[in-house]
């Protein structure tokens, strides 16, 4: 199959690059001239894993391509795929600013029918409106079809998510759309659910909703072992076991972030309350999440009195391991605080200090390792769990802080072990 993706963000580039390595014929779309210019030479924008192997690849077989002509790529493809980014508003709600732009670049380009899929998040009735937007800006004798086929990609694992996912959603009205696009998924071997396009556009801010209410869960549980001296971590150990409950997403710690799940509970709850329902239960998940952010600064300050003067080191930035992107990221609002606070930090991230530089105050410093990030600090926030940080030896922390003060947003270290080692250490969950 011929096609086309608009948008080259994380979805888009994922999804045009797995598409291509299934032997289909992708032309990757992007205003950026530059970014462009990039991906072109096999270059990634963004940092996952394994990316770059199979755009180089693909690229060099001919089956992967990269261009800002819009009219040129839709002409030629059979299908086009919809994967721009909906930021949140300032009330919450999804912002299609995007979405509109590519509507009207669509109409004004195909000179024949398409199937338009749409993986870009948008709210409960959005394709309908692609739909009926499109056909009303199309002359008459051009019509598409709207498809939507919600990503359920992690950051980090992408590529692997991409090839080994538990189902691919394909939500549509028109039954030869649905099996075209069906057909187009199938050398991915991955269960496929169809049904209609709102039960699909659903699904995905279901299926957030719920994995970041989980966390939320688990992180409460965590606090409350903390008082009980339970440990989360044989907590969730055995709840999982539990194939009701399911043994994913039960990892206590500072909060969830990134570009998705802070951004889709606030859609999901204004989606709800457009249809006046007041999601409650959501709601919670969201206030929590915002002071699970800030646990352990809180913590600190109820340790120290005042941060204001200390020397802070912080290891991670990055809302998660495998990624640089800080988006909604605990850190930024840990960071944000101790500076205000008068504190001097100094920040160690493996990849996401290009991104932390654009986003921090100018008063933060940044530093080539770890270890030059913990040297003579009063104390330390672990905010990103990267195996590299779960590597480094206790004594470190004894040896080259002024105190030893660890204060452990991803419980990357084993209690035992940290017992013996002088470290005054506080985590998620787990009494010390
Ligand atoms: C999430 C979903 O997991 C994907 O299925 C979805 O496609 C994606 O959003 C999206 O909507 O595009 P992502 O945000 O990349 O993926 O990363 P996750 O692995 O879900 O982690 C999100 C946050 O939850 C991170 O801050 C992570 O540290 C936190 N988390 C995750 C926990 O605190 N505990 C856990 O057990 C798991």
């Amino acid at each position: 199959m011929n096609i086309s993706v608009v948008g080259t963000g994380y979805v888009g580039l994922v999804t045009g690059v797995g598409l291509s390595e299934i032997n289909h014929n992708v032309t990757c779309v992007d205003t950026n001239p530059q970014k462009v210019d990039l991906m072109s030479k096999g270059r990634s924008p963004i940092y996952e894993p394994g990316l770059e192997e199979l755009m180089e690849k693909n690229i060099k077989l001919g089956r992967l391509r990269f261009t800002t002509e819009h009219k040129g790529a839709f002409n030629n493809s059979d299908v086009i795929y919809i994967a721009v980014g909906t930021p949140d508003n300032e009330d919450g709600t999804a912002n299609l600013t995007y979405i509109n732009q590519v509507i009207d670049v669509i109409a004004n380009s195909i000179t024949e029918d398409k199937i338009i899929v749409t993986k870009s998040t948008v709210p409960v009735g959005t394709n309908h409106l692609i739909m009926k937007k499109l056909n009303e800006k199309l002359p008459n004798h051009i019509k598409v079809e709207v498809v939507s086929n919600p990503e359920f990609l992690r950051e980090g694992s992408a590529i692997e998510d991409i090839f080994h996912g538990d189902r691919i959603v394909i939500g549509a009205d028109n039954q030869l759309a649905s099996e075209i696009i069906r057909e187009i998924n199938k050398p991915y071997n991955i269960p496929i659910f169809e049904t209609d396009i709102r039960s699909a556009e659903m699904i995905k801010y279901a299926s957030n909703a719920f994995l970041a209410t989980k966390i939320s869960f688990i992180n409460e549980i965590a606090n409350i072992c903390e008082k009980v001296e339970a440990n989360v971590e044989e907590v969730a150990l055995g709840m999982g076991m539990d194939s009701r409950v399911g043994n994913q997403f039960l990892r206590a710690g500072i909060g969830y972030g990134g570009s998705c799940f802070p951004k889709d509970t606030k859609a999901l709850k204004k989606i709800a309350e457009n249809v006046d329902y007041d999601f409650k239960l959501l709601s919670s998940v969201i206030e929590f999440n915002n002071r699970q952010q800030r646990k352990l600064l809180d913590q600190a300050i109820n340790d120290f009195g005042t941060l204001k003067g200390k020397t802070v080191g912080i290891l991670g930035v990055a809302f998660k391991p495998n990624t640089d992107d800080i988006r909604e990221a605990s850190s930024l609002v840990i960071i944000r605080d101790l500076i205000k606070m008068g504190a001097k930090v100094k920040v160690y991230d493996p990849v996401a200090i290009d991104n932390a530089k654009k986003e921090l105050p100018i008063e933060v410093e940044y530093k080539n390792t770890a270890l030059d990030a913990i040297n003579n600090t009063d104390l330390v926030f672990i905010l990103t769990e990267w195996d590299e940080f779960k590597s480094i030896p206790l004594e470190c922390f004894t040896d080259s802080m002024l105190t030893p003060n660890v204060y452990d947003g991803r419980n990357c270290f084993d209690l035992e072990n940290v017992k013996n080692s002088g470290i005054n250490y506080c985590s998620i969950g787990r009494k010390y």
